[in-house]
């Protein structure tokens, strides 16, 4: 008799333990645990950790891809810690790529809101490729951990915002994993089969060494 009612006792404590904290505002100032940043205390969250501004400003795209990512990531925008949730704003100026890409953490959604897109997936199980030409208000699910990229298709600037699934979705860029580090060019080209100079080429251009 005793030890089931002490179980029940025990359940109740840990789901009002559980059900204290409505959300978890990343506190940068206290140390992250393995799950991730530490909650900030209710009383000390203010409505600016919930809001994000800046994803009305275009992003630089002067640079080698002619695009630009602006993240609101949980490492800048306290408030989606915890929640499962992020954003990003993507510019591609006339020619511009999101080159071959993945994101670990999360599943994306992305909505084209001017100019057209040129974007597509690849699946992990039979290297299928999803592709298709979005124009404005077309949306497109980019599944977790799969190998992603979008070009501009049109003559103009395109923009479209993008959600994840995850308040830190993470990225990783194929070429900058193969051409902007130190892996040795030798190891890149038995690993890749691609040239030697055009494997020095690319590590030039993207500042890898070795
Ligand atoms: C955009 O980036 C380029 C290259 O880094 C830089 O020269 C330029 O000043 C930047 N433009 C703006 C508006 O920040």
């Amino acid at each position: 008799m005793f030890l089931p009612i002490l179980f029940v006792f025990s359940l109740l404590l840990s789901s009002t333990h559980a059900s204290v904290l409505d959300f978890c505002v990343a506190d940068y100032t206290a140390p992250d645990g393995p799950a991730g940043y530490s909650c900030k205390k209710p009383a000390k969250v203010t409505i600016n950790d919930l809001v994000f501004s800046g994803l009305a400003i275009p992003g630089n795209t002067s640079n080698i891809i002619k695009a630009a990512v602006t993240p609101a990531f949980a490492d800048k925008f306290p408030g989606v810690n915890g929640l499962g949730v992020s954003i990003a704003r993507l510019d591609l100026a006339p020619g511009g790529v999101i080159p071959l890409h993945i994101h670990p953490g999360g599943s994306e959604v992305l909505i084209v809101i001017q100019g057209s897109i040129c974007a597509g997936f690849i699946t992990g199980a039979t290297n299928t490729v999803y592709l298709k030409t979005l124009q404005k208000g077309d949306v497109m699910v980019f599944p977790q951990g799969l190998l992603h990229f979008q070009v501009n298709a049109g003559g103009s600037s395109a923009l479209a915002f993008a959600s994840f699934s995850s308040p830190s979705p993470g990225l990783q860029i194929v070429d900058f994993a193969l051409f902007a580090n130190d892996l040795p060019t030798e190891l890149v080209v038995a690993t890749t089969f691609l040239d030697a100079a055009q494997v020095k080429k690319l590590k030039a251009v993207l500042g890898g060494t070795n």
